[in-house]
Parts: structure tokens; sequence; C-alpha cells
């Protein structure tokens, strides 16, 4: 069961993945990591341990005058190179259009930092943070779904909820959600394998 992994940062959750398949808690394996930046610490982890990476720089393309679309659809058709079974976002912080999906010949599921219909787009944690302390919610989490065209509003796979603690920094409660984030990005791929099967 082969997956594509997308990142832009430190890639603990691509590192999640890569310890539960070594764990052999999850049967699959990552064909390619592919990031954006050139100097995404998940890259090294992906080199570590001898996983075929792909370094697909936005700027330069544009630079060069191809569109956006043609970046996504280009994207689209090296991941498809690697015929994987299921695409995984773990922190990929570019949008994803419609021309990637068009193209892509694979599911493609996003982990986002909030709950289902919350705090879509970017620094959801943070915002989350805020309004805990504004004291209009009591709780946030982490979610991993489907991609559609629309932003962070797929069907939902799975989903954690993480509650604030009274006077607990946004450090301490961003280490939380990074924990859940990492259970549940192993739970989401083992569904769908599950449900494929
Ligand atoms: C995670 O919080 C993810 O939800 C968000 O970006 C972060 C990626 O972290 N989209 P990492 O690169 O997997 O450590």
């Amino acid at each position: 069961y082969a997956l594509v992994v997308l990142v832009s940062g430190s890639g603990s959750n691509l590192q999640a993945i890569m310890d539960a398949i070594a764990g052999g808690t999850l049967d699959a394996q990552i064909a390619c990591v592919v990031s954006n930046k050139r100097k995404a610490y998940a890259l090294e982890r992906a080199e570590n341990a001898s996983i075929p990476t792909h370094v697909a720089p936005l700027k330069p393309y544009l630079r060069e005058g191809h569109t956006r679309e043609q970046y996504d659809v280009d994207l689209a058709q090296v991941i498809n190179g690697y015929a994987p079974d299921l695409i995984v976002l773990a922190g990929w912080m570019h949008i994803v259009s419609a021309a990637f999906l068009d193209v892509i010949q694979a599911p493609v599921i996003n982990l986002h930092p909030a709950l289902p219909g919350t705090f879509p787009g970017t620094h959801a944690i943070e915002r989350a943070y805020e309004a805990f302390q504004r004291g209009e919610i009591s709780q946030s989490g982490c979610m991993v779904h489907h991609v559609i065209p629309e932003i962070d509003a797929g069907e939902v796979i799975t989903q954690a909820i993480v509650p604030f603690t009274a006077g607990e920094s946004l450090d301490d409660y961003e280490t939380r959600i990074h924990a859940a984030e990492h259970r549940i990005i192993v739970e989401a791929v083992r569904q769908i394998q599950l449900a494929k099967a």
C-alpha cells in the first residue's frame, strides 16, 4: 500500500507514519516524500530512512513564467509516477487546487489542527487558543479529512478532541494537539487502507 506524503515543515507527522510502518502497526510503504521547501526538516527525516524525496519549490516555477495551475498539474503528474494508493498532506502549506485533484490518480487526505468546520486555513491552533482565552470555546482538536476543492472541508475520516487546560500556554496546548495529530494521521491511513481492502 503505497503512500506519497506532502510536507512543508518539520515533518513530525511524516515521522509518525514512518514510525508506525517501522513498528509494524501500519502495513504501508512511503514511495516518496514531496516538499515545496528545499530546507524542510521533513526531507532529512525521509533521507535518513532512505525514502525517495522530490522538492518542488513554487516561487522559481512562477518566476519562470509558469502558472500556479501548471505547478499543481506537474506536481500531480510527478506524484502519479509513484503509483500511490493514497496521498497524505501532512503539513503541506499550499492550497490544493481543483487542477491538482483533477490529475491526481489516488485519494488525497489532509491533516488539519482544528475540529471539522472550525478554524479553516492557517494558524488554526493559535486562533482556537485565542477563542478559548476569550471564553468562546472549551475544546479544540484536529482532524484528517478527504481533500476536495473547498478548503479544509472534505469528508472527515477521523478526529481527536483536545480540551483546553486553564492557564496552559499556547506552546503547551500546541504540543498536545501535535501528539493527537501523530495518532490520528496513522489511524486515518489505516482506516482508508482497510476500507479499500
Ligand atoms: C501540523 O500541525 C499540521 O496539522 C499542520 O502543519 C503542522 C505540520 O507539522 N498542517 P509537521 O510538519 O508534520 O511537524
